[in-house]
């Protein structure tokens, strides 16, 4: 996706080096009742957003060991119908332009979308969450317990003597 007709007034694009294999692999795919990208919010809501469900390639399902002990998640993904050679952007299509890198606009050199969740469930190789802003079908990059989760854990760890991980 990245014809000059897409382009909006103001906007520039580049000619970037080609992408290397940065040896990415999918964890498995992200589902949403978002088909285009009209349906989607421009982020998530944790709170009132619905339900969707993170897949997980079945070989990953002892990677989910422990995850209930953090209730928000981290969720990155790979925006794939994005276009990756916009420089300036002019989300308001009013000619007005910001770089690339001011905003978290989906249209990037690396497309990588982050998203903090709400756990609601897990079962087996599925994570039911609130708070994504993704299309149906969104390859999935890494799951990661929120840091202040996690910040908290660790403290108490450290003060009990014990790896929290
Ligand atoms: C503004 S981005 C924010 C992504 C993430 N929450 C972040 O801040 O990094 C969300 C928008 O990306 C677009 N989008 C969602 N899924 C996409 C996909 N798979 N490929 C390209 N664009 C997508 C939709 O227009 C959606 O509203």
């Amino acid at each position: 996706m990245s014809g000059d007709a897409d382009l909006r007034p103001g906007e520039v694009t580049v000619d970037l080096p080609p992408a290397t294999d940065a040896q990415l692999r999918f964890i498995g795919k992200i589902r949403t009742p978002f088909q285009t990208p009209a349906d989607c919010p421009r982020q998530g809501d944790p709170e009132e957003g619905p339900v969707c469900r993170l897949e997980l390639i079945p070989e990953l399902e002892p990677a989910l060991e422990g995850i209930e002990r953090s209730s928000w998640l981290e969720v990155l993904y790979w925006l794939d119908r994005s276009r990756r050679d916009l420089v300036l952007q002019s989300p308001k299509r009013d000619g007005r332009t910001r770089g690339t890198f001011s905003l978290r606009s989906p249209v990037r050199p690396n497309p990588i979308g982050l998203s903090r969740v709400r756990l609601v469930r897990h079962f087996g190789t599925v994570l039911e969450v609130r708070g994504l802003d993704c299309l149906d079908g969104t390859p999935l990059l890494d799951i990661k317990p929120d840091r202040c989760d996690h910040a908290v854990r660790e403290r108490a760890a450290h003060r009990d003597g014990d790896d929290a991980g």
